[in-house]
């Protein structure tokens, strides 16, 4: 398996391939299993959707790894009409964005960035939202990390602002103890990158016993994070650690993928859980698609399945 999933995270940064799934019907139409429409009306209507089973959202507008600023400030464009919707329809959500969505890589000292999430934040502010830094590559982790603190210390910005963490960094634990420390929100994921194992567990009982670990760690911190995951076990960890710690449920929440576990997600609202669900969206669906499918090779067999019954 783990031969399929570096073949899978390899094939996510295959251009030629990437411009012909996203140009193709047949692409889209397999895509649709894990990506909620192409337009920012298609994710609103999933995020009430699920807002009607009691299930909040992050919205995502797809896309990465930028190369113009113009193109940054047309991803920027985007959050800011999807800000716009969740305020005007007073909807349970909030939006996740990459850096490297807004230019992260085109200057070294991030400026560009710093510039354009700095203006989402301030606007998140003002729709009393949230903006969720999502985590990248290792190559990202410091910067991002310095982004969201310098953000996060201006006081307008504190509960507006937050971060991911992912367990398969040997950091993460330092990581988080530093962040809580200064009042900024987490996620925590296993992580979805292929990283070097003098960074990260290569093993993943590793990384699923560390994940125990950090979600305990975030947990006595006292603040409210999301615990991103579709492992029961660590969901179930999770539980355990909050009842045996009196940590009641409305102070933390967990987090799932659009069109994944869905059962788990209303099992767990059903038990008087926060759920939110990521709900990405757009024509860049590509890269994100094929990092579900290294996740879960045996995704492609189901999807051929239904694209061949429909
Ligand atoms: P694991 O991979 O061990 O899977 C456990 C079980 O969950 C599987 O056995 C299967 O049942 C189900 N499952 C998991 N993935 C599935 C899939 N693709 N299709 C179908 N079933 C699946 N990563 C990152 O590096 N940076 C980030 O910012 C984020 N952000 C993020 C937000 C949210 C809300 C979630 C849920 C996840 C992320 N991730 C992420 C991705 C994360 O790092 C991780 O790759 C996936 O969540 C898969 O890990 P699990 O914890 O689900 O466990």
């Amino acid at each position: 398996m783990p031969i399929l999933r570096s073949a899978f995270i390899a094939l996510s940064r295959n251009q030629p391939l990437r411009r012909f799934s996203e140009s193709s019907t047949a692409g889209r139409r397999m895509s649709s299993r894990f990506v909620a429409g192409m337009t920012i009306s298609e994710a609103v209507a999933a995020a009430e959707a699920l807002q009607a089973h009691g299930i909040a959202s992050t919205l995502d507008s797809l896309g990465e790894n930028v190369t113009t600023p113009q193109e940054a400030q047309r991803s920027a464009d985007i959050y800011h009409r999807l800000l716009d919707a969740i305020a005007m329809r007073k909807l349970k959500a909030n939006v996740s964005v990459k850096l490297t969505q807004m230019g992260m890589d085109l200057d070294p000292d991030h400026a560009l960035a710093r510039r354009i999430v700095s203006d989402l934040v301030d606007h998140a502010v003002a729709a009393n939202t949230f903006v969720r830094v999502d985590m990248e590559g290792s190559e990202y982790t410091q910067a991002t990390i310095d982004l969201v603190r310098e953000l996060h210390s201006r006081p307008q910005n504190h509960d507006h602002v937050g971060i991911v963490i992912q367990a398969y960094l040997y950091r993460s634990a330092e990581d988080i103890a530093r962040l809580t420390a200064e009042g900024i929100r987490i996620r925590l994921c296993k992580g979805a990158y292929k990283e070097p194992a003098d960074l990260a567990f290569p093993q993943k009982t590793d990384v699923d016993a560390n994940y125990v670990k950090l979600s305990g760690q975030l947990l006595d911190s006292g603040l409210y994070h999301g615990l991103a995951t579709h492992d029961e076990a660590m969901v179930e960890a999770a539980k355990a650690y909050a009842k045996s710690h009196n940590i009641a449920p409305s102070q933390f929440e967990f987090q799932m993928l659009y069109g994944i576990r869905r059962d788990l997600q209303r099992k767990l609202i059903d038990e008087g859980y926060n759920v939110r669900v990521y709900v990405p969206f757009g024509a860049e669906w590509y890269p994100y698609f094929m990092r579900r499918l290294a996740e879960r090779p045996a995704n492609v067999l189901f999807l051929a399945k239904n694209f061949f019954r429909n």
